[in-house]
């Protein structure tokens, strides 16, 4: 169901106050022609009742011709802010900027976050970010998963199905996602709830097991049936399975760089309100999947770019796989069991 627009504008208020807006403070609504008018308008709304000087930057969408869909999680890292200095200045010269067109994992983004400007990404249906609406339990609960990895030599993640996979900690910053921009130059992504870290460049190593019904993003599809991965020294160096292996085997070699295979950020959800199921509920096209990828005890894995992380690989490939039924121990001390929450801390 729909969201009404004096619904949608009471929670946009609350997250912008949890997000810490002060009346005064330069808010930039980044814009596209596929932006979301509803998110758009009503945050633009919020921000101004709340005191904010507010302004709304639309750019043109990019990538059309080279993504195979349009779908933004399908092709990354290059934004429409590449060589428009004059739209970068606007964002920098921001204390805030909510995002509707997926800056996620360009390096404009991260020149703009270290100018001190918070980010906030706001694209799923506005239903999805009601129901999802983040809540004070919520940051808590990821910011002390958060300081668990931060503490963390390695990461051991098996499952019934076949999953033995271990990884090594240190080298990157951790992820906390819990769907506020609260703190300068912190970016984050209304709904989210969850954690994670990249692990140390070749560290990577063992077998995931994508089971019948784990989902593959940005394909927004359920396995039909087990995939076998095998990850050496850091990277993919096998897929093995039947249709879903093979759909996803062509679909990272379509973009024709090794660099796609490189393990990127590991970690588990922990959001109660979030659902494996919404994703089998929705037209693939009509959200982004971050039920699926903050489900509570999901072991979500990733591949592909690690620029979020400070890194240089901007490779436009990236998946996120959020697997069910894992157990994910941190130097040997289990933070999910068979894909439930054990720390009572995190639930
Ligand atoms: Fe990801």
């Amino acid at each position: 169901m729909a969201i009404s627009d004096p619904q949608f504008f009471k929670g946009w208020k609350q997250v912008l106050q949890m997000c810490n807006l002060k009346p005064g403070e330069q808010v930039t609504v980044l814009t596209s022609d596929d932006s979301n008018r509803q998110i758009a308008n009503i945050a633009k709304l919020a921000a101004s009742d709340l005191g904010a000087t507010v302004t709304e930057l639309n750019l043109a969408p990019m990538n059309g011709e080279k993504a195979i869909s349009r779908d933004k999680s399908g092709y990354i890292g290059k934004t429409p802010l590449e060589g428009n200095a004059a739209a970068l200045a606007c964002l920098k010269a921001s204390d805030m900027v909510i995002d509707t067109i997926q800056l996620l994992f360009s390096k404009e983004q991260e020149e703009v976050l270290k100018a001190g400007t918070r980010m906030l990404l706001a694209v799923e249906p506005p239903e999805v970010m009601m129901r999802l609406l983040p809540r004070p339990e919520d940051k808590r609960r990821v910011l002390v998963a958060g300081q668990r990895i931060g503490a963390a030599k390695t990461m051991r993640v098996t499952s019934a199905a076949g999953t033995d996979f271990t990884c090594a900690f240190g080298q990157y910053p951790v992820l906390t996602q819990y769907g506020l921009a609260d703190e300068p130059g912190r970016w984050d992504h209304w709904p989210s709830c969850f954690s994670a870290r990249w692990p140390n460049e070749g560290s990577a190593e063992g077998t995931i097991v994508i089971d019948e019904g784990d989902i593959l993003l940005p394909f927004k599809k359920y396995a039909r049936a087990p995939i076998t991965v095998t990850i050496e020294k850091g990277f993919i160096r096998d897929i093995k399975g039947g249709y879903d292996a093979e759909f996803m085997r062509k679909f990272m070699e379509s973009f024709n760089d090794p660099r796609a295979y490189a393990m990127a950020h590991v970690g588990w959800g922990m959001e109660t309100r979030a659902h494996w199921t919404v994703l089998g509920l929705y037209n693939p096209e009509a959200q982004l999947g971050m039920d699926a990828r903050s489900f509570a005890g999901n072991f979500l894995w990733s591949s592909g770019p690690n620029t979020e992380a400070g890194g240089d690989r901007d490779v436009p490939c990236h998946l996120d796989i959020p697997l069910r039924n894992c157990s994910v121990a941190l130097d040997g001390v289990f933070m999910t069991r068979d894909g439930e929450i054990v720390q009572d801390d995190q639930k």
